[in-house]
């Protein structure tokens, strides 16, 4: 079943270039089509998406391109925020966002307080996320349990150790999509993709619509998933 799809959102920038915008021009168009994925999903009935839509080491990028994406994630943010809800979708963000600043960690808040409750669709926007740094943070929650005696070293299982990472309650993505021809994870759920399908796609992510993402739905459909298993037409 299809319940969970992440997406590396990759390719804005050389979108921009091969029409002599600039790279801003990308993330304009990019997020038009993260809103795309997110009316997709709740046609395709898929109850969780996560978008990768700032990195930890996105930080990195020339002042300028973080000061875009940061007007745009504000611009999405008040624009948005009535309408996702209005659909009955629920958002929820996961990284290091005290990182951000503080208006905008101030609208996060106000949008996952306003939405908790919809259920057509949660949509996990991961922001300053990196998942190296998310399994450090829950090792050191997880120590510091342990010395602290709420928690015995012996009750410590997968799912114990999944309830310390930012993407708590939420089940593992099914499919991750990357889009803009590279084929690698970025830092992007490393815990959580152990089992997941990956479709690579050499489509910018500007230009992945309606009909790319079904694409990528079907591709899923046509696997077989035997998590690490036998196949079940082989076992008989
Ligand atoms: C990767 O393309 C994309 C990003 C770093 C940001 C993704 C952001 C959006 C889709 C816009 C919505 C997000 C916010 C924060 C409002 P790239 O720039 O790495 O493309 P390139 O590899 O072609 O240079």
């Amino acid at each position: 079943m299809l319940k969970h799809v992440a997406i590396i959102m990759d390719g804005n920038g050389r979108w921009a270039k091969a029409r002599h915008l600039p790279r801003v021009a990308g993330h304009k168009k990019g997020a038009e089509s993260a809103k795309a994925a997110i009316e997709s999903c709740i046609k395709h009935k898929i109850q969780y998406l996560t978008l990768y839509a700032f990195s930890s080491e996105n930080w990195g990028r020339p002042e300028d391109e973080v000061k875009d994406l940061m007007n745009l994630l504000r611009f999405y943010l008040d624009s948005e925020l009535k309408n996702l809800h209005k659909n009955n979708v629920r958002l929820r963000f996961v990284g290091d966002t005290a990182k951000l600043e503080k208006d905008i960690q101030d609208k996060i808040t106000a949008a996952e307080k306003l939405t908790e409750n919809n259920t057509a669709l949660t949509a996990c926007i991961a922001l300053s996320y990196g998942s190296r740094q998310e399994i450090t943070n829950a090792i050191k929650a997880v120590a510091k349990a342990i010395n602290d005696g709420t928690l015995k070293i012996n009750e410590l299982d997968e799912d114990t150790l999944s309830n310390y990472l930012y993407t708590k309650n939420i089940p593992d993505p099914d499919l991750l999509i990357r889009t803009g021809g590279d084929q690698r994870l970025s830092n992007f759920l490393l815990w959580q993709s152990a089992y997941t399908e990956l479709y690579f796609t050499e489509c910018f992510w500007p230009e992945f619509t309606e009909a790319e993402f079904t694409k990528a739905v079907e591709a899923f459909h046509s696997r077989e998933r035997r998590f690490g298993q036998t196949s079940v037409k082989e076992a008989i």
